[in-house]
C-alpha cells in the first residue's frame, strides 16, 4: 500500500523487484552491527524484510543507522539487491533478497521494552495486557486480528447475500435475561433509573420481527457479568441473526451453510456432509454434558444396572438413593498407579467423592475393590464394557449430574493425556431436543432464555419433561452459538413466564413491551448467536479468549491497559448520577 511513508509493505517485496528502488516503514526488529555493516532486520504489518548499510557506500546513511536501536520507527529508501548463497534465510519470504540502505530517517525513538517484540517468547500474560500496544505488535497476535477482521467481511457477505438486514439495537437498554448478571448504568436524567447493558440483543431481535423487517442480522457486542473462563469474556462479540416464517430446519441450515463458509474460507476445511446431530439426551448418556468433544471415544457407558445387587457400600448406597454409576473405558491403558491417583484428584476436583478403577491383565482383574463384588457383577460388567486385556475401567457413582459433570471432564483430560486428540480435525455436532426447564435446586429455569418455544403437542404436568424448539452448534467441545424458534403469542409467553414462577407485577415491569408486541401481529419467528470470539478462537488454536479479543479484561474483570473500572473522583459527577459511595475497601 503506497503511502507518502512507504511504496510497498515490506512482504511484498521479491526477487523480481531487484535492483528497483523502495521505500519502507516500519520498525526496526533485530539489528546486528557486523563490524562496519550494519543489519536490520525491518518489519511491519506484513512481515520482515533485511536492510544493510555500509558506510563505504552511504556514510551519511550509516552514520544514522548507527544510531537506531530496537523498536525504532525507522523509514529507508534503497535498492533491493539479491542476497550471496551464503546469506539466504529460507525462514522468511523475503529470506532471498534485502535492501541496501540509501538514505534513513528515524521517525521515533523507543525506550528499552519490557519483553521483545518476537513470537516465540514466553511472557506472562499481565504483562502482556498492560503492554498490550506491544503485545499486538507481536505478529503472531497480530495475525489473529487480520483473520477476524475477514472473517466479519465473510459474515456480512453471507448476510447481505442472503437479503437479511444489519440493524443495530441499542446498548444502553434494558435487562435481557441470558442467566448473568447485567452491567448497570445510571442514569442521571432518571435519578434511581439505570440502563442495563445487553446481555444480547434477544428482545430487541424479536421485536424487529414483529416490524416486518424479516431477516436481520448483526455483528454485536454482548455484556454478562459472570464467573470467566478460558472462552468467557465479560464484554464480547455475537454474530446475532433471526428469521421470521420459519422452522428449525431453516435455523440449523441457514447457520451451517454460514459456518461452513467461514471454516471453507478461513482453513481451507472441505465439507461433504451434514454436521452431525445428538440430541441432548443422548449427549448427556455419552458425554456427560451436552457441549461434546467428538473428536476422541471414551464415551460414558451408564452400568448401574449391572451393580442393581452389590454389597459394595459406595454403589449400594448410591443407588438406594436413586444415583447412577457410570464408567469410562480406556482400552489398552498404559495408566500406572501415578496417573490414576492424579486423575482421581482431579475427579474430586470437579466434585467426585472417589473414583473407583478396574484394571483387565493379562492374570486377571486388578481393583482394590474387587474384593467386594460377586462373580456374576465382574461377568455381566465384562459383557457390557466388552472388556479385554490391557483395558482399564473408571467408575463414578452419585447423583447423575454430579457423576455426568466430573465424568465429562475426566474424559476430557484423558483424551489430551493420552494423546488421543487430533488437534486438526474440527467435529461440529448439533445438539438438539434440548428440555425447555431445568430443576436447579428446586429451582426452575430456561435452558436457554424465556422466550424459546415450547415443542407442540407436550404434556404440561411435568415442567421438566417439556421439550424446547432450541439448538446449540457445538465444535470440539465448546459451544459456538445457540437459538431456537420462539414464543410469538402472548398468551404462551405468559404462562412461561408464571411456570417460571416470575410474577405478573414483574413480568409486566420488565416485559410489557415484548408481551404487548407479541398480540400485535409478531409472525412466528427463530434466530441464532454464534460467538465470533469463540470462533476464532478455534480458527487460530488460540488457548485463550483473550488472543482474539484486542482489548480483553483478564479473569478477574479489569482492563490492565486502561486500569479499568477505576475510582470515580469527581464528586460533582457522582452527585449528579445521584450516587453516594459506601465506605471505600481500601480504607476498611
Ligand atoms: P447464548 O447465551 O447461548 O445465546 O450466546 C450465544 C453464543 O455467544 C457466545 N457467548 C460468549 N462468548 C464469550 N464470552 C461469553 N461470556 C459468552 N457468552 C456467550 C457463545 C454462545 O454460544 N440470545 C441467545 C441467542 C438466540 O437465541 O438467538 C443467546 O445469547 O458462543
Ligand atoms: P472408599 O470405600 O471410600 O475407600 O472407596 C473405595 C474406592 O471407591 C476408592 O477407589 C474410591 O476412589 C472409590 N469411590 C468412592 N466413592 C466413589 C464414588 N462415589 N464413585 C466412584 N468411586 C468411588
Amino acid at each position: 500500500m503506497k503511502t507518502n511513508m512507504r511504496t510497498s509493505y515490506c512482504n511484498d517485496i521479491d526477487e523480481n523487484n531487484i535492483d528497483k528502488s523502495v521505500e519502507l516503514s516500519g520498525w526496526a526488529s533485530t539489528i546486528r552491527d557486523h563490524g562496519g555493516l550494519i543489519f536490520i532486520d525491518l518489519r511491519d504489518r506484513t512481515g520482515i524484510i533485511q536492510i544493510v548499510s555500509d558506510p563505504e557506500i552511504n556514510s551519511k546513511a550509516h552514520a544514522i543507522m548507527e544510531k537506531i536501536r530496537n523498536e525504532y520507527v525507522i523509514q529507508i529508501k534503497g535498492k533491493v539487491r539479491e542476497r550471496g548463497e551464503n546469506s539466504i534465510n529460507v525462514k522468511i519470504p523475503t529470506g532471498r533478497i534485502e535492501i541496501i540502505v540509501e538514505e534513513v530517517n528515524i521517525l521515533n525513538t523507543c525506550i528499552p521494552l519490557p519483553f521483545q517484540i518476537d513470537e516465540n517468547i514466553d511472557t506472562d500474560e499481565n504483562v502482556r495486557l498492560k503492554y498490550r500496544y506491544l503485545d499486538l505488535r507481536r505478529p503472531n497476535i497480530n495475525k489473529n486480528f487480520l483473520i477476524k477482521s475477514q472473517t466479519m467481511q465473510i459474515v456480512r457477505k453471507f448476510f447481505e447475500d442472503r437479503q437479511f438486514i444489519e440493524v443495530e439495537t441499542p446498548y444502553l437498554t434494558k435487562s435481557t435475561p441470558e442467566g448473568a448478571r447485567d452491567y448497570l448504568v445510571p442514569s442521571r436524567i432518571y435519578k434511581n433509573h439505570f440502563f442495563a447493558l445487553p446481555q444480547s440483543p434477544q428482545i430487541l431481535k424479536q421485536i424487529l420481527m414483529t416490524s416486518g423487517f424479516d431477516r436481520y442480522f448483526q455483528i454485536v457486542r454482548c455484556f454478562r457479568d459472570e464467573d470467566l473462563r478460558a472462552d468467557r469474556q465479560p464484554e464480547f462479540t455475537q454474530i446475532d441473526f433471526e428469521m421470521s416464517f420459519v422452522n428449525e430446519e431453516n435455523i440449523i441450515e441457514t447457520t451451517e451453510e454460514l459456518i461452513k463458509e467461514i471454516f471453507s474460507k478461513i482453513l481451507n476445511l472441505k465439507f461433504e456432509s451434514k454436521f452431525e446431530r445428538l440430541t441432548y439426551q443422548e449427549s448427556m448418556n455419552r458425554f456427560g454434558n451436552d457441549r461434546p468433544d467428538m473428536r476422541f471415544g471414551l464415551e460414558l457407558t451408564d452400568i448401574t444396572n449391572v451393580f442393581k445387587d452389590t454389597d459394595f457400600k459406595v454403589f449400594k448406597d448410591v443407588i438406594t438413593n436413586n444415583g447412577t454409576i457410570k464408567s469410562i473405558k480406556v482400552e489398552n491403558a498404559s495408566i500406572s498407579r501415578k496417573d490414576i491417583d492424579e486423575l482421581t484428584l482431579y475427579a474430586q476436583e470437579h466434585g467426585a467423592k472417589g473414583l473407583a478403577w478396574i484394571k483387565v491383565n493379562e492374570d486377571g482383574l486388578q481393583s482394590p475393590i474387587i474384593k467386594f463384588f460377586s462373580e456374576s457383577e465382574l461377568s455381566d460388567l465384562k459383557n457390557k464394557l466388552d472388556l479385554k486385556t490391557g483395558d482399564i475401567v473408571f467408575f463414578g457413582a452419585g447423583d447423575i449430574e454430579e457423576v455426568n459433570k466430573y465424568l465429562s471432564a475426566v474424559r476430557l483430560k484423558l483424551g489430551e493425556d493420552l494423546k488421543l486428540i487430533n488437534y486438526d480435525d474440527y467435529k461440529f455436532v448439533w445438539i438438539v431436543d434440548f428440555p425447555l426447564f431445568i430443576n436447579d435446586k428446586n429451582n426452575l429455569t430456561s435452558v436457554h432464555h424465556p422466550f424459546t418455544m415450547p415443542e407442540e403437542n407436550n404434556d404440561f404436568s411435568d415442567f421438566t419433561k417439556i421439550k424446547s424448539k432450541a439448538y446449540d452448534i457445538v465444535l470440539n467441545g465448546i459451544e459456538l452459538g445457540g437459538g431456537s424458534i420462539r414464543i410469538h403469542k402472548r398468551d404462551l409467553q405468559e404462562k412461561i413466564f408464571e411456570i417460571l414462577k416470575i410474577s405478573k407485577d414483574e413480568y409486566l415491569k420488565n416485559f410489557e413491551f415484548l408481551l404487548n408486541a407479541l398480540e400485535s401481529g409478531t409472525p412466528p419467528h427463530g434466530g441464532l448467536a454464534l460467538g465470533l470470539d469463540r470462533i476464532l478462537m478455534l480458527l487460530t488454536k488460540s488457548d485463550s479468549i483473550r488472543d482474539v479479543i484486542a482489548f480483553p479484561k483478564t479473569q478477574k474483570s479489569s482492563c490492565l491497559l486502561t486500569d479499568a473500572p477505576s475510582k470515580v473522583f469527581s464528586k460533582n459527577q457522582l452527585e449528579e448520577l445521584g450516587i453516594e459511595l459506601i465506605e471505600d475497601e481500601d480504607q476498611q
